[in-house]
């Protein structure tokens, strides 16, 4: 089991397709902790998909129903383990609502991961700021040391098994 924690959660950052979503549900599975993951919860607050919420209401929108998640993740949410979309670190209380694990890998190490875990498709139609490679690759360069600023701990993903990475985090809860 997972000591120390607090009552406080645990709160996953990092770039699209890093796999805080896998990481987040092999941590679930090992603490039987709740989970979480902010992009559903807007999901199904919307009942429609992220795709389609920047196709009709914009980006801008979009932030502002995470600012709104992060709201209710502060307030109501203990003992959790919460997953986050890319951009989710931007909120202003991040560090309020728990213990936040930076998920690092290089853009080139995300490509790879994406191409080999889901078939060369890289779930593009999921996810809308990955479209584009180029304008994908300068989103990642602009925000990784932002996620390094906001992190608590920061776990190095790139060419580690799930196992390891689940190792490397307990050890540093
Ligand atoms: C985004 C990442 C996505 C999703 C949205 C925006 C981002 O989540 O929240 O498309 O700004 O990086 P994943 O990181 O789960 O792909």
């Amino acid at each position: 089991a997972v000591k120390n924690l607090k009552n406080k959660n645990i709160v996953f950052i990092g770039f699209m397709g890093v796999g805080k979503g896998t990481i987040a549900r092999a941590l679930i599975q090992r603490t039987k902790q709740m989970g979480l993951d902010t992009d559903d919860l807007i999901e199904s607050m919307e009942n429609r998909k992220i795709k389609d919420i920047f196709a009709s209401d914009g980006e801008a929108y979009f932030r502002r129903l995470e600012k709104q998640t992060a709201k209710w993740l502060e307030k109501s949410v203990k003992n959790a383990i919460i997953s986050t979309g890319g951009g989710f670190f931007k909120v202003d209380n991040l560090e309020k609502i728990g213990t936040i694990i930076y998920l690092r890998s290089s853009f080139d190490g995300i490509l790879k991961r994406l191409k080999a875990h889901e078939n060369g498709d890289l779930k593009l139609a999921k996810r809308p700021l990955l479209q584009d490679e180029e304008k994908a690759r300068a989103l990642f360069k602009e925000r990784s040391c932002l996620y390094e600023k906001k992190a608590d701990v920061i776990v190095d993903v790139e060419d580690r098994s799930i196992e390891e990475i689940i190792h490397a985090i307990m050890k540093r809860l």
